[in-house]
Order: structure tokens, then sequence, then C-alpha cells
């Protein structure tokens, strides 16, 4: 099953083209990592997923890409919607200089949601979720900005949670943090993929073989091998995938 699908993808920044004619579909409640030496494209391509990009002056995106089904592109779109089902999480934690409690509310409030009772209740299961609730749950009202660089990511995802997204996209979402957090982020991951679909951009390569299931392999633009983390890891189909992961260049 899968719920994207990526069709003859390009994008350009200006007269650089920096993806080129991508063609993948991504699979439902799975963790794909996307893999690449720095430069060649993965943020761009995480960005385009929930047409971040058009926030970059000459970014030009060709191509379509399917979200049940539908051009996200197309000119009838809601892309407060899109950006609603597809949330992203990004490599430096970013809370909003607010409490713990109005960030993980915000996106409710901004919503329309109104009852307090049920913003606390859903504010409470997301912390939960991401494991953060034990750890907060005596300072829900102090400043999210106090939290350690591990908890101030869990609690960007548990904001992206809040709005029942469908698609998770997070790009390098441990390369600012220590190994034991990261460690907590990956744990979180696995048990998000039960729920939700999980995009990860990471150039930890390790990272990538612990924790996704699925795997690309992006280089200059082009999305050079796809599929199962394991085999990609371990029997390549492309000679520039086995030189990437046996670390010739990159
Ligand atoms: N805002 C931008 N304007 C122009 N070029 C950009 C912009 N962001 C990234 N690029 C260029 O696009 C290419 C891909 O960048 P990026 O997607 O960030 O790669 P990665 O995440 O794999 O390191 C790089 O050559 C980068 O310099
Ligand atoms: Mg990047």
């Amino acid at each position: 099953m899968n719920n994207i699908k990526i069709k003859n993808l390009s994008l350009r920044y200006g007269k650089k083209q920096v993806l080129k004619n991508i063609n993948q579909e991504i699979e439902e409640k799975k963790i794909t990592a996307i893999i690449g030496p720095s430069g060649c494209g993965k943020s761009s391509l995480l960005r385009c997923i929930n047409r971040m990009n058009e926030l970059i002056p000459e970014s030009r995106v060709d191509g379509e890409i399917l979200f049940h089904n539908k051009n996200i592109y197309d000119a009838d779109t809601d892309i407060t919607e899109v950006r609603q089902k597809i949330g992203m999480v990004f490599q430096k934690a970013n809370p909003f200089p607010k409490s713990i409690y109005d960030n993980v509310a915000y996106g409710l409030r901004i919503n329309g949601t109104k009852d307090k009772k049920k913003i606390t209740a859903i504010v409470e299961r997301t912390l939960h979720d991401c494991g953060l609730l034990k750890e907060v749950k005596d300072r829900l009202n102090t400043s999210a900005i106090q939290l350690s660089g591990g908890q101030q990511q869990r609690l960007c995802i548990a904001r992206a949670l809040a709005i029942e997204p469908e698609i998770i996209l997070m790009d390098e979402p441990c390369s600012a943090l220590d190994p034991s957090s990261t460690f907590k982020i990956e744990e979180l991951m696995v048990k998000l993929k039960e729920r939700y679909t999980v995009i990860i951009v990471t150039h930890n390569m390790q990272q990538a073989a612990r924790a996704s299931d699925i795997t690309g392999f992006l280089y200059m633009g082009e999305l050079i091998e796809y599929g199962d983390t394991n085999t990609l890891f371990t029997n390549p189909k492309e000679k520039l995938t086995e030189d990437y992961i046996s670390g010739n260049f990159g």
C-alpha cells in the first residue's frame, strides 16, 4: 500500500537542477530513509513532499506528487491541509518560545479547536506517545526552551503529531543530538510507524540501517536505488550504491 507517489519529479533552483526525474512510490506505515552525500538533494526532496520548496525564491517543481491519488501541486490543492496531513520535523529542534503545553496545542488552536479539555487530552496523549509526558508533566506551563536538545526534538515531533498527520517527514532529526537522545528518537520512529508513514533524511548510514524498513539512495539529484533496507546495505544492485555505503565517497 502507498499513499504517496512521486512522478517525474524535477526541481530547479534558478538554473540549477537539484532533483532529476524522480519516480517512486512511498510505502505506507513504514520508515523510509533517504541517504546520500551532502548536497545531493535529500532536504530538497523532502521539502517537495509538503510543498515547502515553494518558500524558496526561484524554485520550480515539475512533475507530480500524488497524495491519495491527488497531485499536491494542483492549483486547487489546499496547501494548509497538505501541510497538516504531511508534517515536518527539522534538523534543528525549533520549539516556539512558549510553554510546553502551548507548543503542542499550537496547531490545534490554529485549526480552531477551542475545547480546553479536548486540547489537554491531545497534548497529554501526544507527549505520552513521544515518551515525554513522564519527563515534563509537572512543568507543562514552563518554557519549552528550557528543555534539553533531545527533549526539544521530541516536543517538535509531538507538536507535529497533535494535528493528526498521516505522513511525518524528518530532516536529519538527530544530527544535533547525543547518542542517547538519538536512540530515543529512533525508538520513537519505530513506534510511530504503527500509525504513520515516516520518511527520514539522514546522512548517518548506521541510522538508516538500524531504523528504516526501506532506503533510497540519492546521488546528485537522482534516485539511484530504492528498496528493502537490509538488501540495499548488504547486496546493493548499483555500483554507485555499493561505493557509497562502503565509504568510497561522500
Ligand atoms: N535555497 C536554496 N537556493 C539555491 N540552492 C539551494 C538552496 N537550498 C539548497 N540548494 C542547493 O541544492 C542542492 C541540494 O541541497 P539539499 O537538498 O540541501 O541537499 P542535502 O540535504 O542532500 O544536503 C545543493 O547543491 C544546494 O547547494
Ligand atoms: Mg539536507
